[in-house]
């Protein structure tokens, strides 16, 4: 890969991803699953891995039935395929992303499934192929979100059902959402134009949840608190305790400032 200045926008996203997602202090606060999301606090998770696996779980029950084909959309590290492994066969699932260090990552995590490194805005898919989709927190990247939902129709079975959790940005600097990795075209306003979008793509039953306070607020309060915590539980010297919750803090006020809402979607394909 080239120096940082030469580097695509991609190239930037999928070398902040690969160090960050790796990198001691996450693996850490994630409980080393492999998961990186908000996750979902509503069901009164007790720990960030708790409240990933729940968000997985609550896109995933919007599948009827047993699907025969399931696409998992930018899959991260391989943890939320494996928790799809819980509710669907593992050799129904196929799950993409667009770091090749990920993917070999996810190889490792859950070996029963097809891994495979794709642009979620360029499915290398036959039309009609997979009777439901899920992406966990990742449209916003997409090069274009618009791209990702065209592609995701066309690669549904008709009546297949579309899952994802997406952040709506406010209206950020460019220079933030450049370093957020965000296409300034992904920056939709609110919820209404959010759900117009979907419907232009073709989807219709479109349903999209405001899960702000259930999603990031749940996150922002326990990256909050976590360092405290683990160091009251004997888990942590005092020392890191306070550099960790430090920048806990400053992570947790930068998404604060930076996301409007979280969203939890679902859509169908027409039959
Ligand atoms: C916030 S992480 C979520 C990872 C995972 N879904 C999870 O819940 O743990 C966003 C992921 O999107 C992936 N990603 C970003 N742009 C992508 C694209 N165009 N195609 C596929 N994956 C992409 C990144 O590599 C990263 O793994």
């Amino acid at each position: 890969m080239s120096n940082n200045s030469r580097m695509t926008p991609r190239e930037r996203m999928v070398r902040v991803y690969d160090r960050t997602m790796r990198g001691s202090y996450q693996r850490r606060y994630y409980d080393n699953s492999g998961f990186f999301n908000f996750g979902y606090w509503a069901l009164g998770a007790t720990s960030q891995r708790e409240a990933s696996e729940a968000l997985v779980d609550r896109l995933a029950a919007g599948i009827v039935g047993k699907p025969a084909r399931l696409l998992d959309v930018a899959c991260g590290l391989g943890a939320s395929t494996k928790r799809l492994t819980l509710s669907f066969s593992p050799d129904t699932i196929t799950a993409i992303n667009i770091s090749d260090a990920q993917i070999a990552d996810a190889r490792v995590r859950v070996p029963e499934c097809d891994l495979r490194v794709m642009n979620a805005t360029e499915l290398g898919f036959p039309d009609n192929h997979f009777d439901a989709i899920i992406c966990v927190e990742a449209a916003f990247h997409f090069d274009t979100r618009e791209k990702f939902l065209r592609e995701a129709y066309r690669v549904l079975k008709p009546g297949g059902a579309l899952m994802l959790s997406d952040i709506l940005f406010r209206p950020i600097p460019a220079f933030v959402s450049n370093a957020a990795q965000v296409p300034r075209a992904n920056l939709v306003p609110n919820i209404m134009a959010y759900r117009a979008r979907i419907a232009a793509a073709g989807f219709i039953d479109n349903e999209v949840v405001d899960a702000t306070s259930d999603c990031l607020g749940g996150f922002r309060r326990n990256l909050s608190r976590w360092a405290g915590s683990e160091y009251r539980a004997g888990r942590m010297k005092l020392s890191r305790a306070i550099g960790t919750g430090l920048v806990g803090k400053l992570i947790a006020g930068y998404f604060g400032l930076t996301c409007k809402k979280y969203l939890l979607v679902s859509a169908r394909k027409p039959s």
